[in-house]
């Protein structure tokens, strides 16, 4: 990940709007009966807001003018019973809209993240994980607006825009063309704003992304930007982020804020003409006062829900920008998945082929080229090398973290990309140069390595590894909460830690990249020992730094450029004098 990562861009994509609402709205097919009782009870709605101003014409034009003073009690009743009902149903509406929206989100949520789980380290090395956690938590809330207002704002706006249209040319055509004439109006202004609009809310959720990755990283690092001093500097990026940030919000808003005033010029355009037009129409006695009072009703009903949707359009564009950012992931395929006919290989005994494997991360630059090895069942190998040689390549080869370019890797005979990738990696202990470990207790740290270990295994495990002793000093033994990544403890007692979680899954091959810090002498013996237990009778890849890990292997590989320069035990390369002889006493031979 280059250090811009987390402050760049990330790159706009131009995906059509229609397609990803569409899609958004799919989700909502799986609620289609709940769904349906929000329609019909929205149906209702409209149909009693659209009664108002009819009621008002009757009460004027027929009860008024004959002064019928108890139809016009009886029809104000009427209106207000039909008025409750509609506050009711509007409530039940938005009640039940809002737990469909919930559901829809917590599908897409968790589609979101079992497709992350999935994704392999191409994803995660091109990503800082400030923006991926953008996407899974900031963009999906984002949505339920969408879902709801689709719903509640877009539909029934629409129809009631439609009905009153259809009305008001029914009872008088020429008064609905003078309130209407400003439409065309209206859609050139706002079709203007529209298409800008779009492409600044995308760089506004952009720079909030950005934001957010630096925040991430930086607490994430908070150690070592105390430790250099660097808080100033973090301040500034991160000022500087904020204001790009806030830049993009008054930009997106400026553009935005035109809606209601279009929407709003047009009403009144709208409303000037339908009044003179109207006011003639009943001078020469062609329309009645109750009609042109409806009229101005019916206008409001008009241009409210315009103003509505333009306002829901504004917002739709905004989150649809968070969508796309959530499709592209679900979108980005898993480049490791398992085969079609892949098959589960229960019991793996570990013997580990290479046969001409070619591969590099990048076009171009190859990491290892035409490398071919056998390791028997329960063999001991050591992997040294210089730095950037290659070792901890093999090692993701091994696990399949990446596929490789040319050749195959084989476990019992078998290429690991025929085999599951649940039962290739259950097989195999793996331990990086970061052992990670979670929040929670020290027992359920250990127990990750196989889910339904006994206490009894766990305890066995660890004391297999000599971690037993320090748990135990520890204040509630096993039950000891450690914080997030283990802080508190010493790198020895989180590497006896990992070493105990992988030995309760009893992997066939274990796999260690050991870090090449150093750890108190007490601790480095305990972590030697710990070693020994796990490397017992398995098959085993050690990334070695330890003098006395390399020297009990059977066969040590020497990697570097790009091939395995040498392979054998440590005394036969010491003799060879080769390039094993030249690290060892370059790296060794003080230490001795
Ligand atoms: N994810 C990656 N993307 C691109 N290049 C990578 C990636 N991981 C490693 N490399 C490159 O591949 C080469 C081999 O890296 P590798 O991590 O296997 O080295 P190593 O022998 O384990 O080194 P070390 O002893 O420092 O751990 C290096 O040149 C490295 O820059
Ligand atoms: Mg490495």
């Amino acid at each position: 990940m280059s250090v811009n990562a987390v402050k760049e861009d990330e790159q706009l994509t131009q995906v059509a709007q229609r397609v990803t609402l569409f899609r958004l709205l799919r989700y909502l097919l799986g609620y289609k009966k709940q769904i349906a009782a929000v329609l019909v009870m929205m149906g209702i709605s409209i149909g009693i807001i659209l009664a108002n101003p009819l009621l008002i014409e009757r009460a004027i034009d027929v009860y008024i003018a004959k002064k019928d003073a108890h139809g016009l009690v009886r029809l104000g009743i009427f209106a207000v019973c039909l008025n409750v009902l509609l506050i009711l149903l509007i409530k039940a509406r938005m009640y039940l809209m809002a737990k469909i929206s919930n559901q829809v989100l917590l599908v897409i949520r968790q589609e979101l993240y079992t497709h992350i789980q999935t994704l392999g380290f191409s994803f995660f090395n091109s990503r800082p994980t400030g923006k991926i956690l953008a996407r899974v938590i900031g963009d999906v809330n984002s949505l339920k607006d969408v879902l709801t207002n689709c719903v509640t704002t877009l539909i029934p706006e629409f129809l009631t825009i439609c009905a009153v249209v259809g009305i008001m040319l029914a009872k008088d055509w020429r008064l609905a063309l003078a309130a209407l004439l400003s439409i065309p109006l209206m859609i050139v202004g706002v079709w203007t704003v529209q298409s800008r609009a779009h492409i600044r809310w995308q760089i506004y959720r952009k720079k909030g992304s950005n934001m957010n990755a630096f925040v991430h990283e930086d607490l994430s690092g908070m150690r070592v930007v105390q430790s250099f001093c660097a808080q100033e500097q973090t301040q500034k990026t991160f000022r500087q982020l904020l204001k790009e940030h806030g830049e993009a919000f008054v930009n997106a808003c400026r553009l935005a804020d035109a809606f209601g005033p279009i929407v709003d010029f047009c009403w009144g355009l709208s409303t000037l003409l339908l009044y003179f037009v109207g006011v003639n129409r009943i001078l020469d006695g062609r329309s009645s006062i109750g009609v042109l009072i409806a009229f101005g009703s019916y206008i409001s009903m008009f241009w409210h829900p315009v103003l509505n949707l333009s306002n829901f359009y504004n917002q739709l564009i905004t989150n649809l920008a968070g969508a796309e950012r959530i499709f592209e992931i679900i979108d980005t395929p898993a480049d490791i998945v398992n085969q079609e006919n892949a098959v589960s290989l229960p019991g793996i005994s570990g013997e580990v082929t290479f046969s001409h494997v070619d591969f590099s991360y990048e076009d171009g630059i190859p990491v290892l080229k035409d490398v071919s090895f056998q390791v028997k069942p329960g063999e001991r190998i050591a992997l040294v090398g210089p730095t950037g040689a290659g070792k901890t390549t093999i090692i993701n080869l091994i696990a399949r973290f990446f596929d490789v370019k040319g050749g195959g890797v084989l476990i019992d005979g078998r290429d690991v990309r025929e085999i599951t990738l649940e039962s290739l990696r259950s097989r195999l202990g793996i331990m990086t140069q970061e052992n990670f470990l979670f929040s929670g207790t020290v027992k359920e740290n250990i127990r990750y390595g196989k889910l339904d270990a006994s206490d009894e295994e766990i305890i066995a495990a660890a004391k297999a590894v000599h971690a037993h002793e320090f748990i135990m000093e520890m204040e509630k033994g096993y039950d000891t909460v450690l914080k997030e990544r283990g802080a508190g403890l010493s790198v020895g007692q989180k590497q006896l830690l990992a070493f105990a979680r992988t030995l309760v899954s009893k992997p066939a091959i274990l796999i260690l990249d050991e870090a090449t810090s150093s750890i108190d002498t007490r601790t480095e013996l305990l972590v030697q020992a710990g070693i020994e237990t796990l490397l017992k009778d398995r098959t085993s890849f050690v990334v070695a730094h330890r003098l006395s890990t390399i020297r009990s292997a059977d066969r040590i590989f020497v990697i570097d450029d790009c091939k395995i320069k040498e392979m054998g035990s440590h005394f036969e390369l010491m003799e060879k004098k080769g390039a094993y002889y030249q690290l060892y006493m370059a790296q060794f031979s003080q230490i001795q």
